[in-house]
């Protein structure tokens, strides 16, 4: 277990939880109303880490000010888009390590004793789980700001036009906000002249294509992930939706048994690390999830029976992978693409021009590839 240890009148010590894999702060020093920004951000960039102590909106409007000094250090555009990438998350990876070091603590229950706070007892045990007593535990208020928003956002739900109905993201589950990837599926011609009985959804998420494939009469549809919180996200989805008859959640083995009419899989776009588990949804570390999922298809088909790739272009455009190389995986896994729907992206990002990445983003075309048995 990892502790963080501070002096506030006498030695104090707490739990240490970050979700996207900060580091455990090693000197932490008290900080409350007082202090200015200037000193936290020079603070927080020689790594030391300032536990709050005062008023919670003074907290927020301190992180904020810390926000602008990094963002001065932000790049500009490089030189090849891949180059801009990389600096790009090294950026916000730095910009995470610095804003992280503005902690509060969480007492027994997940109470937070600061002037002015919300109460975040329900947000922290839908993202963190049942408190179990084991004294309080520290974390970035960053990440308390993004556990909040998480349980705004699932309360609130994603309007998906395709199903005409509000899916409920759970905390660090890849939300689909992008409904045009969503739209691709719920239009492609099914396999088999719509004669399927069974259907897979590898790496479902918020379970949102399963629910789709199910309301697009497919008999059975097997669900899985690798992640234990978008099982049971995908679940809660399901149900919500009234298909549980129809789909089953299970995993995190990224096929499950027997065979399918069609296989559909929207892996991450980009081939690159997932810094944390937070990350799972956006970074496909080596491409892994893309290379097993062709790598199984063509054994896991019934004849007749399609894969169904949904993928961005993002990843060519920024030089992580070429199509040359896509193509050699999909020949290579035994099958042939049967026809190939695109679309434009249509979220908020393609208008931001301040975006380092906004070239790429606005030329971005999605692809669902209807693939088959060679
Ligand atoms: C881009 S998200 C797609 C989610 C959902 N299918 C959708 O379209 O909104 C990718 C999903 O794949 C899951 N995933 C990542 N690696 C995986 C693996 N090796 N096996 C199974 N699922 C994986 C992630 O947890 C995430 O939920």
């Amino acid at each position: 277990m990892s502790t963080i240890h501070w002096i506030d009148a006498q030695p104090r010590s707490a739990r240490w939880h970050s979700e996207s894999g900060l580091p455990l702060p090693r000197r932490v020093v008290v900080a409350d109303d007082r202090m200015k920004a200037a000193v936290a951000y020079r603070l927080a960039c020689e790594g030391t880490a300032l536990l709050w102590r005062g008023d919670f909106q003074n907290a927020r409007q301190l992180l904020r000010a810390m926000d602008r000094r990094v963002g001065r250090a932000a790049p500009g555009v490089a030189g090849t888009p891949a180059e801009t990438f990389h600096l790009y998350r090294r950026f916000r990876a730095h910009r995470a390590r610095v804003l992280g070091k503005l902690l509060v603590l969480l007492e027994e229950g997940y109470v937070l004793g600061l002037r002015r706070a919300p109460d975040v007892r329900p947000a922290c045990s839908e993202a963190y789980g049942a408190y179990e007593a084991s004294g309080p535990v520290a974390v970035a208020l960053t990440e308390l700001l993004g556990v909040i928003s998480a349980q705004q956002w699932r309360e609130k739900g994603v309007y998906v036009p395709a199903l005409e109905a509000r899916v409920h993201p759970h905390y660090g589950v890849f939300a689909p906000t992008r409904g045009e990837y969503v739209d691709l599926v719920a239009r492609a011609p099914l396999p088999r002249g719509g004669d399927v009985r069974t259907a897979f959804d590898l790496g479902t998420g918020t379970g949102v294509l399963a629910a789709v494939l199910a309301r697009r009469g497919v008999g059975q549809v097997v669900a899985t992930d690798v992640s234990a919180r978008a099982r049971e996200c995908a679940r809660d989805n399901v149900r919500r939706l009234g298909v549980e008859l129809t789909v089953r959640v299970t995993g995190p083995e990224l096929y499950p048994e027997g065979r399918a009419g069609l296989v559909v899989c929207n892996p991450p776009w980009l081939p690159a690390r997932p810094a944390s588990d937070l990350d799972l949804g956006v970074y496909d570390a080596g491409g892994g999830m893309l290379q097993g999922f062709l790598d199984g298809l063509a054994g896991r088909l019934e004849p007749g029976g399609e894969g169904w790739l949904v993928l961005s272009d993002l990843a060519e455009r920024l030089g992580l992978r070429s199509r040359e190389e896509l193509m050699a995986a999909v020949m290579g896994a035994g099958l042939r693409v049967v026809d190939r729907l695109d679309t434009r992206p249509r979220h908020g990002r393609v208008r931001d021009t301040d975006d380092p990445l906004h070239a790429v983003r606005a030329a971005e075309v999605t692809s669902l590839w209807r693939l088959a048995v060679a």
